[in-house]
């Protein structure tokens, strides 16, 4: 398998083309920037760490029966993943208030949702991620109602084996974003990663966050809390 020409590059992976058709390597920089590219920084071994991170919770979620596109790590910043076509919705899961929602319905952040709440944001960097709802969706042709209800049931499995492994590592997941991607064969299949950067993580005795929010808020020991999640995370898949 060789490295062909960069496909694609986005603000903290790039993508780039093999000798075949249906796979592709995704890189992942250290760069990083948040509030839709404002503020802009770079973070010491963010891309080995969330590397690292998502390839340990794909292989998970794999042996769990969820569909991924992730194929084998290649090295400390590379993964081999099957190409797909994504698809342009953002799929955020929240468990607790926090972030964005906590600040549109003026409530505190932190406080334990009794229902699990789905949030979908229409991919579109120019328009900064838009928070939409299902109509737009199909309006815009990003997906029909019966692949939106797939893909919530999808997310919704993830979000259960998610909250449960956090909670092995003593961690609370308070929200997350994922995003889907299809297949060759027109599968449905979790893409992209999941890292301390798409995933708001707290220390449950503590309530430390464990996340980019450290880099969005300025908090300090960003490189610190990747790897002490990554860490953990090995500790309680034996890794
Ligand atoms: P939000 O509260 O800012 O809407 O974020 C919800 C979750 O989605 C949080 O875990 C961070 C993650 N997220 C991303 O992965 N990428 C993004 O561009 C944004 C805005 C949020
Ligand atoms: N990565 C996103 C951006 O640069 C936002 C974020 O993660 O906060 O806009």
């Amino acid at each position: 398998m060789t490295k062909g020409a960069m496909l694609y590059e986005g603000k903290a992976k790039q993508v780039f083309e093999t000798d075949q058709p249906n796979e592709v390597i995704v890189r992942f920089k250290d760069d990083a920037t948040a509030f839709n590219a404002q503020k802009r920084g770079s973070v010491d071994l963010k891309g080995e760490m969330n590397n690292a991170i998502t390839t340990l919770i794909f292989e998970y979620l794999n042996e769990k029966g969820i569909p991924t596109h992730f194929i084998k790590k290649i090295d400390e910043r590379e993964q081999l993943v099957k190409k797909v076509n994504i698809i342009p919705l953002e799929m955020v899961v929240r468990n607790y208030s926090a972030g964005s929602m906590a600040q549109r319905l003026g409530v505190e952040e932190g406080i334990k949702s009794p229902v699990t709440i789905f949030d979908i944001c229409y991919k579109k960097d120019e328009l900064g991620d838009p928070l939409i709802n299902d109509h737009h969706a199909v309006f815009l042709g990003a997906a029909t109602y019966e692949e939106l209800d797939e893909m919530y049931e999808l997310t919704s499995d993830i979000n259960e084996i998610l909250i449960d492994l956090f909670d092995k590592m003593n961690i609370i997941l308070v929200d997350f974003k994922i995003e889907l991607g299809k297949t060759a064969d027109g599968k449905i299949v979790l893409a992209d990663e999941i890292s301390p950067d798409t995933c708001r993580l707290w220390d449950k005795d503590t309530m430390k966050k464990l996340d980019k929010d450290r880099f969005r808020r300025d908090l300090g020991e960003v490189t610190e809390a990747y790897v002490e999640i990554y860490e953990r995370l090995k500790k309680v898949l034996n890794k």
